[in-house]
């Protein structure tokens, strides 16, 4: 193929996916095959490996994430963000419209939206492509979450048509759709781990999150609702919206009555209350309906108090409230220890669904409330999946019940619970000896950032324990293929998978298996700052309290953690079994002979591509002389090492920053 074949078919390509990616996630109409789809991806994402000069910026392939952000830049939002006054009554929302009344002269059309209970979001255009995403944060300024929002396929990267003003912001909720929501948290069952108590929580913690292909993964959505700009091409604010669908956005639309011009109280009434029982039946929260004044003219006369529009007002749902019997307490042990109560109820319908367990969240909880076994208990439906126990009907109450008396050793493993000052929760603390612990460890272990030992999942390392095959880390190296092979739906490929992948995982550098052994407050980063400086696992073992703060960035309670970690005879035990097995608990000659401290101290953002390095080899080579990595560029990095193909909206910030920007070769003198 031709340069210039390849670059006509990238276009094509890239246009392609766009169409497609825009039909079933903003119109909900596929119109090819996953299939078909995931070929084109294919093979866009093989031409652009062999052509990098000629990939787009924003080319459906980066879709899938892939940036790790250490940490988000704080950015000032160019307009504040404000918030909605609430309303929780037809006399709220006469007094509301009362209000205006006073302000305006003029006939008053109002619409009617969807209020999407979600995280709020700013996107910012220009020339028609998505350059900046920031998150709330205090309503001044946000967290620049632009990687992690470029993987929301909703949210369109390259606008359609050609009449969007240059630059504009719009704003929208993120959100997960519930049964997106819900498989995620099936997921997590399947493999032992606590659930996400509640969508928008998760959505807000996701956006966080610094791996932007984990984003990816997770399959967030967005409803865009506002549009800021100067000179804006548009009177009205359903204009706004309408012409944001065209450019390629999730708006709400008419035909399927997600929003309603409005001329009467009555009329905004009616579509309150046709919402406030149809919600049960959206994909998607929402917590009220949100009333806008149409026209900008009028929006401008009226104005804004200090915290929000005058304008617009949110009409908020009464959460749903039942009354059931609770039948049982039982009790739930975290991986980590942690206890939860949870009611078990007579089945009752709740907000759409059938509700048979409810959170009563901790020993207080229980006692403030007062509620006992047969009690009538009201239960109530937030944002919480679980539902929760707000009261008792105190009427009910058999003259023969006791009051509930909190367990004092865990379900799991009988072992005495502890309380420690200033918690809310009790914990079991056999954290070696409580089968969800054990479990827990386990999966940490094998987990992606830890050994990724291919073939192994949760759910795997679950079966081994029901079948008494592994009860520690160690046991996992001395699984046969015998073993595997006997086991229910493990075909000879699995079994042997799962060996050679521990047989290759005893490669994994010495921080990842550090990481992985699971020392309390010993995460990625502290494990390799402590595999550097002290090289092996026994000198980590033999040092003392003082010698291990005096490493760098290594405190007080790490130090402490990993004192008391090897005060256990029992992990000492377990490290040796680890070593017998020739897990790397040193760090390798390479590592030893290449480490210097010619970067210590500073900050480097990779950028672009590279001739001499893979992106990953470079940044090896920043840590192993010292030197930090991160993924945004903030007052504090000290190079940019760009590459071809630096994206400009880095290049605009770094120039803005004055931060310095080196090559490849000038970064190869650093080091040299
Ligand atoms: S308009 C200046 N429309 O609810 C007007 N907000 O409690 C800005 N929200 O801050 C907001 N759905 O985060 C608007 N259809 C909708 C909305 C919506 C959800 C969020 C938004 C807002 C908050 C107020």
């Amino acid at each position: 193929m031709t340069k210039e074949e390849a670059k006509h078919k990238i276009e094509v390509l890239s246009q392609q996916l766009r169409d497609h990616n825009y039909s079933y996630y903003v119109l909900s109409e596929s119109k090819i095959s996953d299939y078909d789809f995931d070929m084109l991806l294919e093979e866009l994402q093989k031409l652009e490996e062999q052509f990098p000069e000629f990939a787009f910026e924003d080319s459906p392939t980066k879709r899938v994430g892939g940036t790790i952000a250490k940490n988000f830049e704080t950015v000032k939002h160019k307009y504040r963000m404000l918030s909605l006054g609430n309303s929780y009554s037809k006399e709220d929302i006469e007094d509301f419209e009362t209000r205006i009344k006073k302000l305006v002269e003029n006939e008053l059309e109002y619409i009617c939206e969807l209020k999407y209970d979600g995280v709020a979001i700013g996107i910012t255009y220009k020339n028609g492509k998505l350059v900046q995403a920031v998150t709330r944060g205090d309503g001044v300024q946000g967290d620049d979450v632009t990687e992690n929002v470029k993987t929301i396929r909703s949210i369109p990267l390259q606008l359609k048509g050609n009449d969007y003003p240059e630059e504009f912001e719009i704003r929208g909720e993120i959100f997960f759709p519930k049964n997106v929501f819900e498989g995620l948290n099936k997921d997590r069952e399947d493999a032992g781990e606590d659930l996400y108590a509640n969508a928008r929580n998760t959505a807000s913690g996701t956006l966080k999150m610094q791996d932007s292909g984990a984003v990816a993964q997770r399959r967030l959505d967005c409803y865009l609702y506002f549009v800021l700009g100067e000179n804006l091409p548009f009177k009205t604010h359903y204009q706004s919206i309408e012409k944001a669908g065209g450019w390629g956005f999730k708006v709400p639309t008419e035909k399927d009555n997600y929003v309603k011009k409005c001329k009467t109280i009555d009329e905004i009434f009616e579509f309150i209350n046709y919402w406030d029982t149809e919600r049960n039946n959206l994909n998607f929260e929402i917590d009220g309906i949100v009333i806008k004044v149409n026209n900008y003219a009028r929006q401008e006369e009226i104005g804004f108090t200090a915290k929000s529009p005058k304008w617009a007002i949110a009409y908020k749902f009464k959460a749903e409230k039942v009354s059931t019997k609770l039948l049982e307490i039982t009790y739930q042990v975290g991986r980590t220890g942690a206890i939860t109560p949870v009611a078990n109820l007579a089945p009752v319908l709740l907000a759409g669904t059938t509700v048979k367990r409810a959170s009563l969240h901790n020993a207080d909880q229980i006692e403030k409330i007062d509620v006992r076994v047969n009690d009538t208990v009201f239960v109530e439906k937030g944002g919480e999946i679980i539902p929760k126990i707000v009261g008792v009907e105190a009427g009910q109450r058999d003259i023969f019940s006791e009051p509930t008396q909190y367990i004092s050793t865990c379900p799991e493993c009988q072992t005495e619970l502890i309380r420690k000052e200033g918690d809310a929760k009790h914990y079991c603390p056999n954290e070696w000896g409580c089968a969800p612990q054990i479990k827990g460890k386990m999966q940490h272990f094998i987990s992606r950032k830890a050994m990724n030992i291919d073939g192994l999942g949760e759910e795997t390392i679950d079966l081994l324990f029901e079948q008494n095959l592994v009860e520690n880390i160690a046991d996992l190296y001395a699984l046969t293929f015998d073993q595997l092979f006997e086991l229910e739906s493990f075909k000879e490929k699995k079994s042997q998978n799962i060996i050679d992948g521990l047989i290759s995982s005893k490669q994994i550098p010495f921080e990842r298996v550090l990481y992985g052994v699971g020392i309390r407050y010993v995460g990625e980063t502290v494990a390799k700052k402590l595999a550097r400086q002290f090289k092996t696992i026994d000198h980590i073992i033999n040092a003392s309290f003082e010698e291990l703060i005096a490493a760098d960035e290594i405190g007080d309670k790490i130090a402490e953690s990993i004192i008391h970690f090897f005060s256990i005879e029992s992990n000492v035990e377990l490290i040796n079994k680890l070593k017998e097995h020739e897990l790397q608990f040193q760090l390798s000659e390479d590592q030893i002979a290449n480490a210097t401290t010619k970067l210590e101290g500073l900050i480097f953002v990779v950028s672009g591509v590279f001739s001499k390095f893979s992106r990953d080899e470079l940044k090896a080579s920043i840590e192993q002389n010292g030197g930090k990595v991160s993924s945004s560029i903030s007052k504090k990095t000290s190079y940019i090492v760009a590459g071809e193909n630096m994206g400009p909206s880095k290049l605009a910030k770094a120039e803005k920053l004055e931060v310095a920007i080196i090559n490849e070769d000038q970064f190869l003198e650093m080091v040299g």
